[in-house]
C-alpha cells in the first residue's frame, strides 16, 4: 500500500502570521484524516513559524529548495542539514519554476536529491514537460531524461516522491486530463520498475498543475496517481482541505 500525499507549495506567498493562521487551519481541517500524508510548504520565511504550529500533529514540512553544498561561501543559500534543523521532512527540488526563472539543470537536481537523502531528508522531485514539447509529442522523451538524470546514482528510492507537473498545467487553470496524467504516471512507474525493480511499487507519484477540490476526484481514481502537489489552491484553507477530504475519501 502506497497511502496519499497531499503537498500544498505556498510558492512565493504568505507572511509570517499569514503561514501561522492557514497552517493552523488546514492542521485543525484535517484532523483525524488517515492513510496519508498532508504536508506544507512555505517560503524559508515561514518554515520556522509553521513548524511550531504544526510540531506533534498528522502535517508535516517541506522546503521549497535547497543548495546541495555542505556549507561555506554561498551567499543566499541554504542547505540540505539547515532545512532537515528546521523541522522539514521534505524538500521540493526540481520544480519548473525553478528550471526556468533560476536555470535550475537535471544536474542540479540530481546533486540536490542524493544531498537531501543523505542528511535523511525526503526529496519530492518535480519533472514535466511543457506546452511546446507536449504539442511536439515529446512528453515521454522529456520526461524520461528528467526522471532518469534525477536518479542517476541513486540506488534506494524508498524515500523520494516524484511529482509530475506539466508545465502547461501550472498556475494556467488548465489541468492534465486524469487520462493525460495517468499515462505519464504510468510511464514513469514503469522507468521506476526499470531502474529498481519493486522497491519502487510503494514510492509516491503525485500530479500537480491547477488542482482543485473540483478536479482532484477524477484525478485520484487512477491507480498511479498517488496525490496531487498543490500550488495555489493551496493557498485558500477551505479549498486546500476540501482536496485533501477528496483523496482521503477515494484512496
Ligand atoms: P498550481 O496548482 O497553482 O497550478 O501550481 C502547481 C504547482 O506548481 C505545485 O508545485
Amino acid at each position: 500500500m502506497r497511502g496519499w500525499m497531499v503537498a500544498g507549495n505556498w510558492k512565493m506567498n504568505n507572511m509570517v502570521s499569514e503561514a501561522v493562521n492557514l497552517s493552523k487551519s488546514v492542521k485543525e481541517g484535517t484532523e483525524g484524516i488517515k492513510g496519508g500524508e498532508v504536508v506544507l510548504s512555505p517560503p524559508f520565511t515561514a518554515l520556522h513559524a509553521v513548524y511550531e504550529t504544526i510540531k506533534g500533529s498528522h502535517v508535516t514540512l517541506a522546503a521549497q529548495n535547497m543548495f546541495y553544498e555542505e556549507k561555506g561561501a554561498y551567499t543566499g543559500e541554504v542547505s540540505a542539514a539547515m532545512i532537515k534543523d528546521i523541522g522539514c521532512t521534505y524538500v521540493i527540488i526540481g520544480h519548473s519554476e525553478r528550471r526556468k526563472y533560476f536555470g535550475e539543470t537535471d544536474e542540479w537536481v540530481n546533486l540536490k536529491a542524493k544531498k537531501s537523502l543523505a542528511v535523511g531528508l525526503k526529496p519530492i522531485i518535480c519533472v514535466g514537460e511543457t506546452d511546446d514539447e507536449r504539442g511536439k509529442g515529446v512528453t515521454e522523451f522529456v520526461v524520461g531524461i528528467q526522471v532518469k538524470k534525477a536518479l542517476n546514482g541513486i540506488d534506494n528510492m524508498g524515500n523520494i516522491v516524484i511529482a509530475y507537473e506539466p508545465v502547461w498545467a501550472i498556475g494556467t487553470g488548465k489541468n492534465a486530463t486524469p487520462a493525460e496524467a495517468e499515462d505519464v504516471h504510468r510511464f514513469i512507474r514503469n522507468i521506476l520498475g526499470d531502474m529498481y525493480g519493486d522497491a519502487c511499487k510503494n514510492v509516491k507519484i503525485l500530479y500537480g498543475g491547477s488542482v482543485t477540490h473540483q478536479n482532484i476526484s477524477d484525478l485520484i481514481e487512477m491507480e498511479d496517481i498517488d496525490g496531487a502537489l498543490v500550488g495555489g489552491a493551496s493557498l485558500k484553507s477551505e479549498e486546500f482541505v476540501g482536496i485533501i477530504r477528496k483523496v482521503s475519501e477515494k484512496r
